[in-house]
């Protein structure tokens, strides 16, 4: 694991935009995509990138982790919502490459089945943007008793309802649950960079590295990867 830790959440953003911005240059990049507030300013530096014609986004494909259930895709809370506005309104990514779960599919099981499938066909994710979730979680898998495999329905813990549900006014209903690229799903990608800041994720964080391998920590598995790059702020790192 490649474990660094920033003096500031600025030096971390530019730090992790490099690197998925040379996974762009390399080739037509596929990219694995997260949403919450960790990644939130590697968006904006690649957006930064973008107008400085550093790099573009035409033949860039993304997938993102999950999307909330029962709330349409045009929702202000949804993770497509998130992500036309923290990154593709202002890039120029094709939207028929763009891949947000659906988060209400007809027959969810075969829809999450096409999901993983469509990953496939596009040759698989170079490189997998993660945050971390109090409990450990990396996309919505939460801590359970065994890893997830592929794209799955999930209903939400407690804790990542009391984290998410600050999103929500008191007016809107927080999702109980959500589809997820499942752990598996996760693994599969060539290369993942994990961001995590503040102190509210020293725990989840210490856990990862320090504890055991168990699905009781989902983010442990990432040890098994063999080309994982976690990127810390000092308080995010503060129990290491
Ligand atoms: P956050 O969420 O970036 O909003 O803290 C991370 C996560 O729950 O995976």
């Amino acid at each position: 694991m490649d474990i660094r830790i920033f003096k500031n959440s600025y030096e971390l953003s530019c730090a992790a935009a490099d690197l998925i911005a040379e996974a762009i240059k390399r080739k037509n990049a596929v990219l694995g995509l997260a949403t919450g507030a960790s990644p939130k300013e590697t968006y904006d530096r690649l957006i930064e990138k973008y107008n400085k014609g550093e790099i573009s986004f035409k033949n860039v494909t993304t997938f993102n982790l999950d999307e909330y259930c029962a709330i349409p895709r045009t929702d202000k809370h949804s993770y497509f919502t998130y992500m036309c506005e923290s990154l593709f309104n202002h890039v120029d990514i094709k939207e028929e490459n763009i891949h947000v779960p659906d988060g209400n599919p007809e027959n969810t099981e075969e829809y999450c089945a096409s999901y993983d499938e469509a990953i496939k066909n596009a040759g698989g994710i170079d490189i997998q943007l993660l945050g971390i979730g109090r409990n450990g979680h990396i996309g919505f898998n939460e801590p359970s008793d065994s890893f997830t495999k592929g794209t799955y329905k999930v209903k939400l813990s407690d804790s990542t309802v009391e984290a998410n549900k600050i999103y929500f006014s008191s007016n809107d209903k927080m999702p109980e649950y959500a589809i997820t690229m499942g752990v598996e799903s996760i693994l599969n990608a060539k290369e993942i960079i994990l961001i995590a800041q503040g102190k509210a994720k020293a725990e989840a964080v210490n856990n990862m590295i320090n504890g055991e391998i168990s699905p009781s920590c989902p983010a442990s598995i990432l040890r098994k990867h063999n080309a994982v790059h976690i990127f810390l702020d000092g308080e995010a790192a503060s129990l290491l």
